[in-house]
């Protein structure tokens, strides 16, 4: 149940391939009962880090980002926890949430768009933002832009009690 305290704190993120290998690192080291939350703006990368930790947990893809179905579940394909990526932005509570009945115990859950939400699952989470410095949520960008290599900030920490 634990992420090397070496990946909390702030970091710079210079490509999508960089933050697949962020998630891939940490995917690594996640055991069942680990809760991620995920926040960012739309295109802050919170699928790509979730698809690279996908492969560091050694679970079945493919990860797409779930907007049409709130959870969906990847079988390890090594033996070790289930993945369980969420995506909580359709979701107006965290009652809501808490009604999924998601197999904490048993799985690796990373809800995107979920902060909030968690208090109502677990005592303890893993809280990562990941913002984009240029760019911010309202601006006007283009998918084209959203696409291209940019640097994103990404802060890491473990939250509630
Ligand atoms: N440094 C970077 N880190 C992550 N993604 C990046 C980076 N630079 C560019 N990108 C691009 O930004 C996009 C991020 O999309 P992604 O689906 O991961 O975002 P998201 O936060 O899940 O968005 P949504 O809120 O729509 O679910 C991808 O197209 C990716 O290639
Ligand atoms: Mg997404």
């Amino acid at each position: 149940m634990s992420i090397d305290p070496a990946f909390l704190g702030r970091s710079e993120i210079a490509t999508a391939e960089a933050m697949e290998q962020l998630g891939f690192r940490i995917g690594e080291q996640l055991d069942a009962g680990d809760l991620l939350v995920l926040t960012g703006p739309l295109g802050a990368g919170k699928t790509t880090f979730t698809r690279g930790l996908a492969d560091g947990l050694g679970v079945r893809g493919p990860v797409q980002s779930p907007t049409f179905v709130i959870a969906r579940t990847h079988p390890s394909l090594v033996g070790r926890a289930p993945l369980v990526h969420v995506d909580a932005y359709r979701l107006g509570s965290g009652a809501e949430l808490d009604d999924l009945d998601l197999d904490l115990a048993r799985s690796v859950v990373v809800v995107e768009w979920g902060r909030g939400m968690a208090e109502e699952l677990a005592d303890a989470w893993w809280d990562i933002e990941l913002e984009r410095p240029v760019g911010s949520v309202g601006d006007d960008i283009d998918a084209s832009e959203l696409d291209a290599d940019a640097p994103r900030i990404v802060t890491i920490a473990r939250a509630g009690v």
